[in-house]
């Protein structure tokens, strides 16, 4: 610990899928969304355990109100800033809309492209039953997949919007269905989005791998936040499961504001942000020029 009580900066070694799958029921794993290279550095240095390249992207940095026009050219781009920033955390890139829809050849396809161009250790894909045979897929190709249940964003306009999942027991016992075949499909961990504490409860006890929450109450193995919510960046109200650890865009926008009157009354730049010129150099050039 520092005299001021913060934890002193841990020197980061990236985490092994083995050492992922032995955190189930163990010290819980802190996760945050980053898309860049200063966030991802900043994550880093903190000791978050993994950084997700998640198409959020969309929504919280490239201003749509979905993820879904987000492409995979997009994930790639931002996943090796990522990667330039936290070499030594475990990075997972998620596979955007439609990118593994199609068949195994493309998901593994567009999989590859994540981890050869984009740098990424891992990649999540949204789904249940439905992806499994894709998840089993893209493990035999040899891909560390983690998935992600509950809330799929990427089905949005299905769902009829970002709603909690599995309140009742038909769509309860389905979610239960779609976590055990992820796993049993080789995932190395998934994500639980947007579910009631006591069936994320169960659905953990019951999983063979870590669970990573997200709205989905303090039973899962780990949890994860989009860093723009976290840091009290984002502009939109923030979904009930978002615990803001700082309120950055109100500093943010106070500093703009602050700039913006330095600048029209001349107060910035002043001498401290400014160059001198020698006093020789300058008695010259004003014999030159006059
Ligand atoms: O894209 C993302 O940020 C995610 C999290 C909500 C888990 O998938």
């Amino acid at each position: 610990m520092t005299a001021s009580g913060d934890r002193e900066p841990q020197p980061a070694k990236k985490l092994t899928i083995p050492e992922i799958r032995a955190r189930r029921g163990g010290v819980p794993l802190a996760m945050v969304t980053a898309y860049d290279y200063p966030t991802a550095r900043l994550a880093e240095e903190a000791g978050i355990d993994l950084i997700l390249v998640g198409d959020s992207l969309g929504m919280v940095v490239l201003g749509y109100d979905s993820t879904v026009p987000v492409t995979l050219d997009d994930i790639v781009h931002h996943c090796r800033a990522v990667v330039r920033g936290a070499p030594r955390t475990h990075v997972v890139a998620d596979l955007p809309f439609l990118t593994y829809a199609i068949d195994d050849a493309r998901t593994i396809e567009h999989a590859g492209r994540l981890i050869q161009e984009g740098g990424a250790d891992a990649v999540k894909i949204e789904g249940g039953r439905d992806v499994a045979p894709r998840i089993a897929a893209l493990v035999r190709a040899g891909i560390p997949t983690m998935g992600h249940v509950g809330l799929l964003p990427q089905r949005v306009g299905e769902l009829g919007g970002f709603k909690v999942q599995g309140r009742d027991i038909a769509s309860a016992r389905a979610l239960l269905d779609d976590a055990a075949a992820v796993a049993e499909a080789g995932a190395y961990a998934m994500v639980v989005e947007a579910v009631p504490a006591e069936l994320a409860a169960r659905l953990t006890e019951r999983a063979s791998i870590p669970t990573i929450g997200i709205g989905a109450g303090a039973a899962c193995d780990g949890q994860v936040l989009v860093s723009q919510d976290l840091l009290g960046f984002e502009q939109r109200t923030a979904p009930r499961f978002v615990k803001r650890y700082a309120e950055l865009g109100a500093a943010a926008r106070s500093a703009y504001a602050a700039y913006a009157a330095d600048v029209r009354s001349r107060t910035f730049p002043g001498p401290a942000q400014s160059y001198r010129m020698p006093e020789d150099a300058l008695r010259a050039l004003e014999e030159t020029i006059g």
